[in-house]
C-alpha cells in the first residue's frame, strides 16, 4: 500500500474511491442528508455508507464512514475510521483510495495512514488460484491533510511500526512446515540489515549452558532448537543497562506425548506468536532507531511425538540448576520460557523482563479472545504496560500471582513439576516461569487468546495473525524506557 499525504486541492487521481469521515450527528449536504436519512446513517463508529456517482462530487464513489462522536474523536479513531473505509472500498475495482478527515491536521492523518497499513495487511503468498476481483483493488491512500510535512514526519515511525506488525502477522501465519525454528532463526538473522545484532544458538551451544528444560522440549523434533538473541543498542550510552523481552516460540505444539486432540491442532503453528511479537517490537525499535537498549530473546522448538520425545515424568534439568518433572508434555511453553528467562537475566542483568507466550487455554477460559492477562512482580512496570495497552488498543488485563498457590506446583521428586492441575491453570503457570526470574523486575504476558483472532472484529487486524503485542511494547519502550 502506497500512502501519500495530499493537500484538499490536489488533483484527484483517475479511479479514486473519496471516503469521507463524519462525526456522529454532523449535518450533512442535501443529496447526502437524504442518503444518510435512507439509510439510518447517522455517523455512529463503524457505520459507513456507499454512494455511487454523487451528485457534485467528483470520483465515481463517495463513502461516508461513521467516526462516532465529535468530542470523544482522537488519533484511535482516525485509525478505526481509516480502516473502516479502506475496507468498504478495498475490492471496489478502484484503486485510490482518498481519505477526508475532520481534523485533518497532521497527527490525525499519520494516524489514519496507520490505520490503513494495518488494515490492508495480507497473507496470500499461497493462493495461486483467486479471482482477479477478489483481491484487493486500492494499492495508494491519499491522506488529506492541512499539515503535509507534519504528517509526512509524525507517519515515520508508524510505517516503522506497520511494518514490524507485518513482519510479526507473517512469522505468525506460515505454515508450520515452512516456518520450523531454523526458518525462524533465519529470517529474525536478516534484521540485521535494519542494524540490529542478532545471534542464534543452536543446540550444541544451548546443551553447553545446561537448557535442559528448553533442549527436553525439541528433542522430540527432528527440527534442531534454536535460540535466537536479538539486540538493539540505541540509547546514547551503548552499554547503558538493557530491557529485556523473551518470546515463546514453539514452531508447532502437538502437546507431545500428552498430544492434543486432532480437532483444531492445525492453529498450534501459532504457538510462536510470542516470539514473533518480539522480533516485531525489536524490528520497530530498529526501524525507528529508538533510543533504547534493548535485547530480544527467542525459545524456538517444535513439540513433538516421537521415540526420542521427552515423556511425562521425566525430570529435566534447567539452565537454573533447579530440576522439574514433566507432568504433562503439552506445557512446553513454560519449560521454554524457564531457560530463556534464566539465560537473559544471566547473561544480560537486564532493568527488567516482558516475556510473551501463547501460554495456556485457561487464559482464554479467563479473559476471552480480547484482553491478554498481565503478571508481574512489579507495580511500576506492570502500570506501564497496562497504560500502554489502552493507548494502542491492544488490551491487557492485570491477573494476581497468589503465592499460596506456588505450592501447586511442588513435585514429590523434583524441584518443581510443570502443571499445577485444572484450578488458575494459567496463574500457576506464571508461577513457574517466576521461579526462573531471579528477582529481576518481569512481567509475563498470557497472548493466548489474542495472539489471532479468527474472525477478527477489528478492522485493523485482518482474520488470522493479529501482531498482539508489538504495539503496545513499542508505546511503552517510547513513552517510558528512551532517552
Ligand atoms: N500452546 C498451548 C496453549 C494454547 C491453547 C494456546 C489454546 C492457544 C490456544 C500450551 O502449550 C498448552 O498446551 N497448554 C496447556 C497446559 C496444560 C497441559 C497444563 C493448556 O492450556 O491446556
Ligand atoms: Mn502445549
Ligand atoms: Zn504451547
Amino acid at each position: 500500500m502506497d500512502i501519500e499525504f495530499v493537500a484538499a486541492a490536489s488533483p484527484l487521481p483517475a479511479k479514486s474511491a473519496l471516503a469521507r469521515i463524519v462525526f456522529e450527528g454532523s449535518s450533512l449536504d442535501g443529496d447526502l442528508a437524504q442518503a444518510a436519512a435512507a439509510s439510518r446513517f447517522t455517523g455512529a463508529k463503524g457505520q459507513t455508507l456507499d454512494i455511487l456517482s454523487p451528485r457534485g462530487v467528483e470520483a465515481a464513489r463517495l463513502v461516508l464512514v461513521g467516526a462516532g462522536k465529535a468530542d470523544a474523536y482522537d488519533a484511535m479513531g482516525a485509525e478505526t475510521a481509516a480502516a473502516n473505509a479502506y475496507h468498504a472500498v478495498k475490492t471496489s475495482g478502484l484503486t485510490t483510495l482518498r481519505l477526508e478527515l475532520p481534523n485533518g491536521g497532521g497527527k490525525n492523518a499519520a494516524r489514519a495512514a496507520l490505520g490503513v497499513r494495518l488494515a490492508s495487511y495480507r497473507f496470500d503468498k499461497y493462493r495461486t488460484k483467486e479471482p482477479a476481483e477478489k483481491k484487493p483493488s486500492i494499492v495508494r491512500t491519499q491522506v488529506v491533510t492541512t499539515g503535509v510535512d507534519g504528517a509526512l514526519a509524525d507517519f515515520a515511525p508508524l510505517a516503522a511500526l506497520a511494518d514490524a506488525v507485518s513482519f510479526t502477522r507473517d512469522l505468525v501465519s506460515e505454515p508450520p512446515n515452512v516456518l520450523y525454528p531454523a526458518e525462524f532463526a533465519r529470517r529474525v538473522k536478516a534484521l540485521q540489515s535494519l542494524g540490529l545484532e542478532v545471534e542464534i544458538l543452536g543446540e550444541p551451544e544451548m546443551m553447553a549452558l545446561g537448557m535442559g528444560s528448553l533442549l527436553g522440549v525439541g528433542q522430540g523434533s527432528i527440527r534442531e532448537s534454536q535460540l535466537a538473541v536479538i539486540r538493539w543498542n540505541g540509547a546514547a550510552d551503548k552499554s547503558a543497562q538493557p530491557i529485556a523481552f523473551v518470546g515463546k516460540g514453539v514452531c508447532f505444539d502437538t502437546g507431545g506425548i500428552s498430544i492434543k486432540p486432532a480437532d483444531g491442532m492445525e492453529d498450534m503453528k501459532w504457538d510462536m506468536g510470542g516470539a514473533g511479537a518480539v522480533a516485531g517490537l525489536m524490528h520497530v525499535l530498529a526501524g525507528r532507531k529508538a533510543k533504547v537498549n534493548a535485547v530480544g530473546i527467542l525459545g524456538l522448538v517444535e513439540n513433538m511425538p516421537d521415540g526420542n520425545a521427552y515423556r511425562p515424568g521425566d525430570v529435566l534439568t534447567s539452565m537454573s540448576g533447579q530440576t522439574i518433572e514433566v507432568i504433562n508434555t503439552d506445557a512446553e511453553g513454560r519449560l521454554v520460557l524457564a531457560d530463556a528467562v534464566w539465560y537473559c537475566q544471566d547473561r544480560f542483568k537486564p532493568k527488567f523482563i516482558v516475556d510473551l507466550a501463547t501460554l495456556t487455554g485457561a487464559i482464554i477460559v479467563a479473559l476471552g479472545n480480547d484482553l491478554a492477562g498481565c503478571y508481574s512482580n512489579n507495580e511500576e512496570l506492570a502500570g506501564n504496560l497496562i497504560a500502554a495497552s489502552n493507548t494502542e488498543g491492544e488490551p491487557l488485563w492485570r491477573m494476581p500471582l497468589p503465592a499460596q498457590y506456588d505450592k501447586n506446583i511442588d513435585s514429590m521428586i523434583a524441584d518443581m513439576k510443570n502443571t499445577g492441575g485444572r484450578p488458575g491453570g494459567s496463574i500457576t503457570a506464571a508461577l513457574f516461569i517466576q521461579r526462573f526470574t531471579n528477582g529481576v523486575p518481569w512481567a509475563h504476558l498470557d497472548i493466548a487468546g489474542t495472539a489471532w483472532k479468527k474472525p477478527s472484529a477489528v478492522p485493523t487486524s485482518p482474520d488470522g495473525a493479529t501482531g498482539y503485542g508489538v504495539r503496545l511494547l513499542n508505546r511503552m519502550v517510547a513513552e517510558k524506557y528512551e532517552g
